[in-house]
């Protein structure tokens, strides 16, 4: 046992430093089975056993050759995403001159307590309330925490008013926000703040019109979202604040229906079970832990002891350990077997990729979040052009929608960034809004508002899309092809909004979203 403790130090130790020299090519971690009811109402449990949680995925192989093991266990680290890392942000980066008009955010929640426990192991000891004396804290905590005591002069959709705004359970309940979770996303919200801090994208005074916060109704993805935003916007005016309710984690709104994902989804999970249980050497080390602790295998499995132990990794906690018991022979569970189950969840994440089953259903599941994106950005950009807004108050130039793995995933690939890592916890995917300078060449064909020839011809939209501060939006199917070393050095919104209204159905050989989703099968 404590040897195994050695060992455990050993890595913490290498994985954080690794981590630190690779912070580019690490590959992150995923997992996180989807339990009906809590992370994901999407996913059913397959064949008796939840499905394994969707594997985590590369980085772009910048630095990374082909022939190079991933590596399971620094990866893990990264899916922790310890706050106590510099990182990068190039949001809020453009050629100069370029004028930011809106900012639109998908978050993934914060670091949680797990879903699921170990049968016959005790379950780690995290305490859940805020302290500035813990580990990982933050110069903005002592204001949130104060801040959120506030939080009724808000307003909140009607199942939201009644979550507690702020984790505070001293032995942590099950799905719970860390602190390390409220950390993590305060300071996403400060690099945001400081990477715009010179964009003018909210004035001081803003309109609550031009501040949009969506959530689902779990506690861990509110209390993100605030954390979030008050890193982005401390002490912000409850008063103007409308927090409101997405009940789907597809943040669906009114469009969730949709025969045809729920059929890609079944297939999907289909080829998920069969690749598991393909695997001998998974199945060999889910029967020797289900032997430690004297547990029928399928027992274990259905545990999901892979989210339990990630929880153990993110906090330094050694993996549970019991004594011989009937019908166990007692022991720890091991950062081997941890490694066989990581990697299993990658060569997942490359099948996954390769059947594709997974990026039709994802197309489906996000177009309506996809299409509202869409729709913002053209207000948006109207409004700049015509210099007043379509609506009263002003368009929103800040949306934040605050979610789960089972919705950035789909997010990533819908977009074509299924090579991207698995979003890590408090993981952001960033769509920015610029429009370059007036300009006062002479117009060119399809230009707009030319009248005069001698007139400024009135600036271009473009869009960027920022992934864990790393700009990619030339991997995105709809810019992939763009010549940035052209006339245009950003990708125009015009082949954004082309691919969500028309070109992304092709994957599935539609032309519109219902299409896809009614056609009969044939
Ligand atoms: C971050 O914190 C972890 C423990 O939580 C520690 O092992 C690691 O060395 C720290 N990394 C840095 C860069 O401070
Ligand atoms: C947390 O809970 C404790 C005990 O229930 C309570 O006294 C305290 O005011 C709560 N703190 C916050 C910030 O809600
Ligand atoms: C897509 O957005 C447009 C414009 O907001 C809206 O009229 C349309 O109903 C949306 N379509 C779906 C299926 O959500």
């Amino acid at each position: 046992m404590m040897q195994a403790r050695n060992r455990f130090l050993l890595l913490v130790v290498g994985g954080a430093a690794a981590l630190a020299i690779l912070s580019l090519s690490i590959q992150f971690f995923n997992l996180m089975p989807s339990v009906p009811g809590l992370d994901d109402r999407q996913y059913q449990p397959v064949e008796g056993g939840p499905v394994m949680g969707k594997s985590r995925k590369r980085v772009f192989p910048v630095l990374r050759s082909h022939t190079e093991e991933p590596e399971p266990v620094s990866e893990a680290y990264g899916y922790c995403n310890m706050p106590n890392r510099s990182e990068q942000a190039w949001e809020g980066h453009s050629p100069a001159d370029y004028r930011l008009l809106s900012v639109q955010v998908m978050i993934r929640h914060g670091d949680r307590y797990p879903l699921y426990s170990i049968p016959k192991t005790k379950r780690p000891n995290i305490d859940c309330t805020l302290s500035v004396n813990r580990q990982h804290s933050h110069p903005l905590l002592t204001g949130f925490i104060s801040h959120m005591g506030r939080g009724g002069r808000g307003h909140w959709d009607s199942p939201l008013s009644s979550v507690p705004r702020l984790p505070n359970h001293s032995s942590c309940e099950i799905g719970e926000l860390t602190q390390t979770g409220v950390v993590q996303h305060l300071r996403n919200g400060q690099l945001l703040r400081e990477a715009y801090r010179h964009h003018n994208l909210l004035p001081p005074d803003w309109a609550p019109r031009q501040v949009w916060i969506e959530t689902t109704g779990k506690s861990r993805t509110l209390q993100s979202g605030l954390a979030f935003l008050y890193g982005l916007l401390p002490d912000f005016d409850w008063t103007k604040l409308t927090v409101r309710h997405q009940w789907s984690t597809l943040f669906c709104s009114g469009a969730c229906d949709c025969p045809a994902r729920n059929k890609y989804l079944d297939e999907e999970q289909r080829r998920q079970y069969r690749l598991r249980v393909a695997n001998n050497e998974l199945e060999r080390t889910y029967a020797e832990m289900a032997r430690t602790l004297g547990l029928p295998t399928r027992q274990l499995r259905a545990a999901n002891p892979i989210d339990s132990l990630l929880c153990h990794l993110c906090h330094g906690i050694p993996f549970p350990c019991v004594p011989p018991s009937d019908g166990g022979t007692g022991g720890c569970l091991t950062m081997t077997q941890f490694a066989v189950i990581r990697k299993q969840q990658l060569d997942d994440e490359v099948d996954r990729r390769r059947v594709g089953l997974y990026r039709k259903y994802a197309v489906l599941a996000m177009y309506p979040y996809l299409n509202r994106t869409a729709s913002k950005m053209e207000r948006v950009a109207r409004a700049s052009e015509t210099g007043r807004p379509a609506r009263p108050g002003g368009e929103e130039v800040f949306s934040l929608s605050s979610a789960h793995d089972v919705t950035v995933a789909p997010l990533l690939s819908a977009l074509g960034l299924e090579r991207l890592s698995f979003p890590r916890f408090a993981a952001r995917v960033v769509f920015e809004l610029w429009k370059s300078p007036p300009s006062a060449q002479p117009k060119r064909k399809g230009s707009k508002g030319g009248k005069g020839g001698e007139k400024a011809r009135d600036g271009e939209v473009f869009i960027r899309v920022l992934y864990n501060g790393e700009d990619v939006t030339f991997h995105t199917t709809f810019c992939r092809s763009h010549n940035r070393h052209g006339s245009q050095p950003l990708c125009p919104l015009g082949n954004f909004l082309s691919y969500v209204r028309r070109d992304m159905f092709s994957v599935v050989d539609a032309t519109s979203y219902q299409e896809a989703c009614y056609r009969r099968p044939g």
